[in-house]
This record gives structure tokens, C-alpha cells and sequence, in this order.
């Protein structure tokens, strides 16, 4: 079956022959009892995982700030971060049951005089423990390197600055940014997915300890993908199918094309990729409110089915030149799909890998009679895309959706970062290792 073949019979066809394929390759360990929610993903390669690792159910997602003072803290914090993730992936403990061993770097309680107990690295547990026994639920962690890394408040901190890609460039602020400065940005980025939630909190939980003095969260989120069986693209919290038009991960020409970086950056990118994480709050008391027709012209695609507006089945090619019989476009000039589209774009693709969240309630209170007080949902998606060049990429695509998007009368970007995450590490190595040999 080609790549196209593929597409077309559907996305979870594709990613049971992804998965499939990729578990014989890299001989997969399938946990006692088989079945995929109980396999492991291979966590060394060419790529990191969790870029096109068929998606899973649970993601949670952390930016930390680097506190670290010198360059060699910030290594032995990948080093350890990785040999961390490796191990979980395979389902053992983030660090030898036991032997929770403390990063090389000068502690903050650690120096004596500071009124603190000195901590005795050989007691401290290696591993919270609430995944024992759990299988590893194809676990996956991504690792992702923010401008922070590279420059901070004009300093260049761990003498890093001139291995800063140029893809690595600010975000611009786009038209209707509301970005909250508190869940906004970071230096570094870790996103584990999983299976299961309590395997997917676990491994960040188990980083965090890890990193100790050399780095703290700065923002976190957590999020989740409707369970939709084998047959269909699971919904987002708008109740349309999302991930319908994404590239194909199985394609290799497409992967290189647009998704991960080659030769035009520096050499410790290459295998690897730029991620934009959004989040986005949906105003879903709204959007509950309109009728169905209305949503179907916002997206350009019928609810239920997925078609695009003027065809028949989920993945028919959108028609974005048909016109109904008053000579009005089928698919809105404004809908989200039209804005999106690669032919609107000069070709730009990218692929999501989006998580919905549902964070409780928030108090909103009008300024205008009859000032209503009232709780809404602080709930939405979690956007994150990969591309191999955010500025053909994220930013060429969102630059006019930002403006002219009939979605944006219910979505609010409140936070997110911009990364970049290195290639692959192979056995032995660990994630950014060729970054820090580099410079
Ligand atoms: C809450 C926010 C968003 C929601 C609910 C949403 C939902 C959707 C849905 C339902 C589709 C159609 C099905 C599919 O192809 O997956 C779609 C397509 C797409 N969306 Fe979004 N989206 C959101 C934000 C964004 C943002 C910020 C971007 C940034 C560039 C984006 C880029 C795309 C692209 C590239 C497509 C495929 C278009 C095509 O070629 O057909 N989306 N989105």
C-alpha cells in the first residue's frame, strides 16, 4: 500500500501499519499480555518519539527555566533527563529503584551554611512508584530546546548563542494573541504521551525531581484524545474530527519535505523538529449555541462525516473552486480549512498533534449591562504542531487564519512556546548531545 493508498483508507488503517511496521523494525517490546495500549514505543532512533508516533490517548506537556549556571550542568541535566526517559519508556523506574542519584550541580541546599540539611543522594527514592507495575503505555517523551537556551535577556549564558538556528526566531505576535506570560514560553520543553494518564504525569513528575537545581516548571498542561476505535479521527471538544488533513507520517519524502530538519540548519537539528504549542481556550458555551449549519461553514467540513462542505466522505479533497447556485463559495472564504489549506499557503504543511484539556471553571465578569457574572469552562486545545521550519510553517499559515478566521469568534490563544527539538539519540547518547559537542 503507498503512503496515498494509505491516507485514504483512513488514519488509524495508517497508524496500525505506522505502528506495526515501526514495532517489527525496531523490535518493540510488547509487554506480557500484548495488545497496543500495553507496548512500549522504542525510545532511541534517528528521530525522538512522539513526532510521528501514532498519537497517544494522554499527553502532559511542561516548559521548565534553566537555573543551571554553566553549561556543563545544563549536559548532565539532558544526560540524566535521558537515561530517565529511556528507562521509562521500557516501563522500569525513572532511576534505580533505590538509587535516586542527584545531578552533579551545585545545589542550592547543598553547600552548608544555607540552614539546610545536606541531602544524602544515596536515600533519595529513584522512583515516585505509581507506575509499578503498570505496563509502559507507549509512552514517549519529547524534548524541546527554547530561545532561552540559546540567549536570555540578551546573555548568552552557556556560551550557546552562535548554534541558535535561525528557525528558532521569536514568534511574531499574531493578530488576537492573548498570551499569558505564566503559561507562556520556556527554555526548555518536555511533552510525555501516553496511553495512560497516571504513566504520562509520571514521567514529567519523575524529570522534575531529576532536574532538582538546574532547572524548575515554569508551565504545564495536561490533556487527552477520545478513545475513537480503529475506525475513525477522534473529535476535539468542538465535536469535529481533527487530524483528517495531516500529512502522511508513513511517507518519508513528505516527513523530509516538511517536518523534519535537514541541512539548512546547523548540524545537531538534522532529524529533528520545530514544535508550536498553542493553547488555545475555546469558548465552547458559545460555539454550543450555534446551529449546526453555522459550525459546518466555520470549519468548511460536515460535523458528523468529516467531509469537506460539497463532498462526500472525510478524506474526498476539499473543492475550495466549487460555488453553489447563487455563485457563493461551498467552503467560506473565512472557513478554517480554506485559511488553512496548503494551497492558500505557498504549499506550507504541518503536522498536528493537537491534545484537548479541560481545566474546571473560571469567574467571568462583564463590563457592559446587564453585567452578568458568570462561570465558564477553562477548556480547549492544547494545538502543538511539528514542522521543519516555523516560519513556512506555523507562522505562514497562522499569520492570515489569525486575521480572518471565522473560528476565531471562539478560540482565544492563551499560551504556548515555540521549540526546538533535536534529533533522535542513539543507545549511549543523549538528547542534544551534538549541540553541546558542537559549540
Ligand atoms: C482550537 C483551535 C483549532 C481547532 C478546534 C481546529 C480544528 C480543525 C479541524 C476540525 C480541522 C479539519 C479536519 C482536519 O483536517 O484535521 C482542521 C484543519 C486544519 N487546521 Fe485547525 N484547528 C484549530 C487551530 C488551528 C491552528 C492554530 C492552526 C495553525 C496553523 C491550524 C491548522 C490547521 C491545518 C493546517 C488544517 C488542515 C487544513 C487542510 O489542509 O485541509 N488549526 N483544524
Amino acid at each position: 500500500m503507498s503512503g496515498e493508498d494509505a491516507r485514504r483508507a483512513g488514519p488509524s488503517r495508517r497508524h496500525f501499519l505506522t505502528s506495526a511496521v515501526g514495532a517489527a523494525a525496531a523490535g518493540v517490546a510488547a509487554i506480557q499480555g500484548g495488545g497496543a495500549a500495553r507496548a512500549a514505543e522504542p525510545f532511541h532512533g534517528p528521530h525522538q518519539g512522539g513526532i510521528t508516533t501514532p498519537q497517544q490517548r494522554h499527553s502532559y506537556f511542561a516548559a521548565f527555566d534553566l537555573t543551571a549556571a554553566r553549561r556543563e550542568d545544563v549536559a548532565a541535566l539532558l544526560r540524566a533527563w535521558t537515561d530517565a526517559a529511556a528507562r521509562m519508556a521500557r516501563g522500569e523506574p525513572a532511576q534505580p529503584w533505590d538509587g535516586g542519584l542527584r545531578l552533579a550541580v551545585p545545589d542550592r541546599t547543598a553547600s552548608g551554611d544555607d540552614g539546610y540539611a545536606k541531602p544524602d543522594a544515596a536515600a533519595m527514592a529513584g522512583d515516585s512508584g505509581e507506575t509499578a507495575g503498570l505496563a509502559p503505555a507507549r509512552l514517549t517523551v519529547t524534548f524541546g530546546f527554547g530561545a532561552g537556551l540559546f540567549e536570555k535577556d540578551g546573555m548568552d549564558r552557556y556560551g550557546l548563542a552562535a548554534q541558535r538556528p535561525a528557525a528558532l526566531a521569536e514568534l511574531p505576535r499574531f493578530v488576537g494573541d492573548q498570551l499569558v506570560p505564566a503559561q507562556t514560553g520556556g527554555d526548555l520543553s518536555v511533552q510525555a504521551c501516553a496511553d495512560d494518564p497516571q504513566v504520562a504525569f509520571h514521567a514529567v513528575r519523575q524529570l522534575v525531581r531529576i532536574a532538582d537545581a538546574a532547572a524548575q516548571l515554569r508551565w504545564v498542561q495536561s490533556g487527552f484524545l477520545a478513545d475513537a476505535g480503529a475506525a475513525q479521527t477522534p473529535r476535539n471538544l468542538m465535536g469535529f474530527k481533527d487530524g483528517t488533513n495531516n500529512p502522511p507520517t508513513d511517507d518519508a519524502a513528505t516527513m523530509a519535505q516538511f517536518i523534519w530538519a535537514g541541512d539548512e540548519g546547523p548540524a545537531w537539528m538534522r532529524g529533528g523538529s520545530y514544535l508550536v504549542a498553542r493553547r488555545i481556550r475555546i469558548a465552547v458555551e458559545h460555539w454550543d449555541r450555534m446551529r449546526i449549519a453555522f459550525q459546518e461553514q466555520t470549519f468548511g467540513r460536515t460535523k458528523l462525516s468529516g467531509a469537506p462542505l460539497g463532498g462526500k466522505s472525510e478524506f474526498d479533497a476539499p473543492d475550495l473552486d466549487a460555488s453553489d447556485s447563487d455563485g457563493n463559495p461551498v467552503i467560506a472564504e473565512n472557513a478554517h480549512i480554506r485559511l488553512a489549506a496548503p494551497t492558500a499557503n505557498d504549499g506550507a504543511r504541518i503536522l498536528r498533534r493537537s491534545y484537548s484539556y479541560n481545566d474546571g471553571i473560571n469567574l467571568t465578569a462583564e463590563r457592559w449591562p446587564p453585567w452578568r457574572h458568570e462561570l465558564e469552562y477553562d477548556a480547549g486545545l492544547l494545538f502543538v504542531c511539528y514542522q521543519r521550519d516555523p516560519r513556512s510553517g506555523f507562522s505562514r499559515i497562522f499569520e492570515r487564519m489569525a486575521k480572518f478566521d471565522m473560528l476565531n469568534q471562539f478560540v482565544t490563544h492563551v499560551g504556548g512556546g515555540l521549540f526546538a527539538c533535536p534529533g533522535g539519540a542513539g543507545e549511549g547518547e543523549f538528547i542534544g548531545q551534538a549541540l553541546f559537542a558542537a559549540a
